[in-house]
């Protein structure tokens, strides 16, 4: 039994939880739904698509979340060690009554992600002190009363090679590209092909491997979004669904590898250079809403 087929009655509640009639509610949804999958499309499960209480509560968070990174922005300079980041980043967080999603998730140990030059992602914060001419991405996530949120931002240190400021502004400006490309009732692959050919036609490589995800109820939640989609598929972006938009890009090659010694940082497998900015996106009725940058 499919239950995402089931409708309630038209004065029934609605399935989303918000209390109101569904026929006032997702009735008109679900019958734009039913063409959708009826067109062969690939259809959100109920349980990602937030209603307006749970919408309320993940922009709380996002507030936080961005609040937090602007502090780092503020602070990050040469000379610090990365888990002085972690430091203000878990101090920021609980001064807020909210907790770093990262700590303790799935055993990850501290409270946000650092990945410097080529570490890609999952930089685990560490006495490691940065340096004049790095790149830097601090990845927040934060949970707020079961509400979560989560973006990323790149810094660079000090005076940095025209080459790498390059990359990190085109990983900026793809994130512009593909938050152009989300639409209600169009579909992720429009995305993830928009962000894939801006980035090929700058030179540069998107990770395979690691995407973004849905976000809100939990810290990664469906869909998996990739940036090697083509357009036209992958899932429907319904109103309600909340996800990020996070491609890293490489300078050299897609491939990367994980560090064994730590378990968690990917790195490029050519040791060139990786940007990567994050965004929350929320698809509303008649476009889309960025929550966190
Ligand atoms: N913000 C990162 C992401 O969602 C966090 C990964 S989980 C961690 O991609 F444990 F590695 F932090
Ligand atoms: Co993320």
């Amino acid at each position: 039994m499919d239950f995402n087929l089931l409708r309630p009655g038209r004065n029934d509640a609605c399935w989303c939880g918000s209390g109101t009639k569904y026929k006032k509610c997702h009735a008109s949804f679900d019958e734009r739904l039913g063409e959708c999958r009826r067109a062969g499309m690939v259809i959100p499960p109920r349980n990602i698509i937030k209603n307006a209480k749970q919408i309320e509560g993940i922009r709380e968070s996002a507030k936080i979340n961005v609040a937090v990174l602007d502090y780092v922005s503020s602070h990050i300079r040469a000379g610090i060690a990365t888990e002085e980041i972690d430091r203000w980043v878990c101090e920021q967080t609980l001064s807020h009554n909210a907790i770093p999603a990262t700590l303790h998730y799935e055993g990850y140990p501290r409270s946000v992600c650092v990945s410097v030059n080529d570490e890609v992602c999952h930089g685990i914060p560490s006495d490691r002190v940065l340096r004049d001419g790095d790149i830097v991405n601090v990845d927040v996530s934060t949970v707020w009363q079961g509400y979560y949120s989560d973006s990323s931002r790149m810094f660079c240190i000090g005076t940095v090679t025209e080459e790498k400021k390059r990359l990190v502004q085109v990983a900026r400006e793809s994130l512009e590209v593909g938050l152009g490309a989300v639409k209600p009732w169009g579909c992720l692959g429009d995305m993830g092909q928009a962000v894939n050919d801006f980035v090929k036609s700058n030179g540069y490589s998107v990770v395979r491997e690691i995407g973004g995800h849905g976000i809100g109820l939990a810290f990664h939640e469906e869909p998996w979004v990739s940036y090697v989609s083509r357009r036209g598929t992958e899932m429907v972006t319904a109103p309600g669904m909340c996800f990020t938009i996070e491609p890293m890009v490489n300078m050299g090659g897609a491939e990367v590898v994980l560090d064994n010694g730590n378990g968690w940082t990917v790195r490029t497998a050519d040791a060139k250079p990786s940007a990567q900015w994050e965004i929350q996106v929320l698809v509303t009725e008649n476009g889309c809403e960025v929550l966190a940058w």
